[in-house]
């Protein structure tokens, strides 16, 4: 009886060391858990649609007067757009675009910036995503 019991728990951890063996994954290669906590694919797409709106508003600044009194890195008339990325986030899209149409000054000095009567708020939202777009 005893030698029964005692066989048994010699076996026990050979049958535990086979099994877990199945069950051995290569260190560091992703598990199935990874995988299921990996971003969805929303989350993804969020920065490649925030590449090519920044994009599409370059190709509009290169169209629109903005170069006359913007550089990207250097202050002329305007600040650089450089320097705008550097004091702004994505969470002032709306009161920048606004500012493009609307125009004004006080905010990096006493000169006015002309107001963009024709541009769409989408495109001017465009153009905010591309001088976003140059903060280093
Ligand atoms: C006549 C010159 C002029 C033109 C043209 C111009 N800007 Fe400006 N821009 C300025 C000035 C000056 C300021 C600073 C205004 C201030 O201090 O409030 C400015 C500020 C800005 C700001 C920062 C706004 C803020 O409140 O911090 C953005 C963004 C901007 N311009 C984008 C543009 C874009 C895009 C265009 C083209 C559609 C454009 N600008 C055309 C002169 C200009």
């Amino acid at each position: 009886m005893t030698y029964k019991i005692l066989k048994c728990i010699c076996i026990l951890p050979l049958i535990m060391a086979c099994s877990e063996k199945e069950n051995v994954s290569i260190q560091g290669a992703p598990t199935f858990d990874t995988y299921t906590e990996a971003p969805k694919i929303q989350e993804v797409a969020k920065p490649i649609d925030t590449l090519k709106l920044a994009a599409e508003g370059k190709v509009l600044i290169e169209k629109a007067d903005c170069l006359g009194c913007h550089k990207l890195n250097e202050t002329m008339i305007g600040p650089s757009y450089v320097d705008v990325a550097k004091k702004y986030d994505y969470k002032d899209l709306n009161y920048l675009a606004k500012k493009i149409v609307d125009g004004g000054s006080g905010v990096w000095g006493a000169v006015p910036m002309a107001a963009h009567n024709g541009l769409s708020q989408e495109n001017s939202q465009k153009m905010v995503y591309y001088i976003l777009s140059t903060k280093k």
